[in-house]
């Protein structure tokens, strides 16, 4: 795998175009997931190797991406711990039994291993139908962005009981974390292990932090984590909304890409990070919405101005939302796949 364009890109080389894939690429805006999302349930689906794998292969097959992802979630670490975690349509994901006391923190599990062995069934399932072609990406929620779902409950627009407990217990939020931190960690091991080409770490709520409360309660178990991972020849990619903000700080966990969001121009914040840390993004995902001679303009600009940069990957800033013409994302693809420096 260390000749494909989006290792090479990870570990900041210079390639012939930009490798691109992009967040939730396996998911909703495909009339095939909807296929299958129609027989199962969408926990059904993540925990069934052979369902996972067809999901995390349609990208693969219907937009020739030059990175696949597997199909899971981030919330699956804390279902491992002990959450009663549920999704429902138009709702979301939904913990019924929310974290908010000692007792409850006292009660998540850190020894998940094996609850989570499905994932590492469905890698290697992965694995063979990919045959080498492109690499596989495994990844994981950031301990705050798991934390926020376990003590909301679920989605949350402002995470007020979430930083009421930063605020107010953070004791207690530190333990909170600490626990996530050590799950999450051993996780994106037994991914590696199971056979991932690079990881991913999702932090999409850190924006919602202050400075000094992401540096505390966020980045600080992004550089554990971090550290822990068995990480040769597997580049680590850190993403948080937020970080055009944040990614100088993001840089001192020592990932090898930072996936940067869409409000800063991206080559001014690649010189802002180390030489030599390799960038992700940073379409805005709505562009996808737009005509087809906007799509090309903006992501020409963007190629333009990366002009001669070595590692740099295409995605966008954040998720392909489900409703994103198929099309227009096909589109993209091939418009990137086409193109060359
Ligand atoms: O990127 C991929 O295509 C791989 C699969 C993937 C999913 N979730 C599948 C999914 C990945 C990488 C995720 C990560 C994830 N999950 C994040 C971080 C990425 C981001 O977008 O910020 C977050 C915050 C979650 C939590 C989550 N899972 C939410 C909020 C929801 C429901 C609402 C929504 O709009 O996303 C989910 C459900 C989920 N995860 C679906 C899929 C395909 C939809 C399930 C369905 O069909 O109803």
């Amino acid at each position: 795998m260390k000749d494909s364009l989006f290792i090479k890109a990870a570990f900041g080389e210079t390639t012939g175009r930009p490798p691109v894939w992009m967040m939730r690429q396996a998911g909703r805006f495909m009339k095939e997931y909807w296929d299958i999302k129609n027989k199962y349930s969408f926990l059904e689906m993540c925990k069934t190797p052979e369902l996972a794998a067809d999901v995390t292969m349609l990208p693969v097959n219907l937009l020739d991406i030059d990175a696949a992802i597997l199909f899971s979630d981030i919330l699956v670490t804390g279902e491992a711990m002990g959450g009663d975690l549920s999704f429902t349509a138009n709702i979301g994901p939904r913990f019924a039994n929310p974290v908010r006391t000692q007792k409850d923190i006292d009660n998540l599990q850190v020894n998940v291993g094996d609850k989570l062995q499905y994932v590492a069934d469905a890698i290697k399932v992965i694995q063979q139908r990919l045959n080498g072609k492109i690499p596989l990406i495994g990844f994981a929620g950031a301990p705050f962005t798991v934390m926020s779902y376990l003590v909301e409950g679920g989605s949350s627009k402002d995470f007020k009981l979430t930083k009421l407990m930063l605020h107010n217990e953070p004791a207690m939020a530190h333990q909170l974390l600490s626990k996530i931190a050590q799950v999450t960690a051993d996780y994106l091991n037994l991914q590696i292990a199971a056979g991932v080409n690079a990881v991913q770490i999702f932090d999409s709520w850190a924006q919602a932090l202050a400075w000094d409360d992401y540096k505390e309660f966020s980045h600080r178990y992004i550089v554990e984590i971090i550290s822990k991972l068995n990480r040769k020849d597997i580049p680590v990619i850190s993403f948080c909304k937020g970080s055009s903000v944040f990614a100088p700080l993001m840089a001192e966990a020592k990932p090898d890409v930072i996936s940067i969001d869409w409000n800063i121009d991206l080559l001014d914040i690649k010189k802002r990070i180390p030489q030599g840390m390799a960038v992700q993004g940073n379409l805005d995902p709505h562009i996808l919405y737009a005509d087809k001679t906007v799509i090309k303009d903006r992501i020409h600009k963007l190629f333009e101005r990366m002009r001669g940069e070595p590692g740099f990957i295409f995605n966008l800033g954040h998720g392909i939302m489900p409703d994103i013409p198929f099309d227009n994302v096909k589109y993209a693809v091939q418009l990137i796949k086409e193109y060359s420096y």
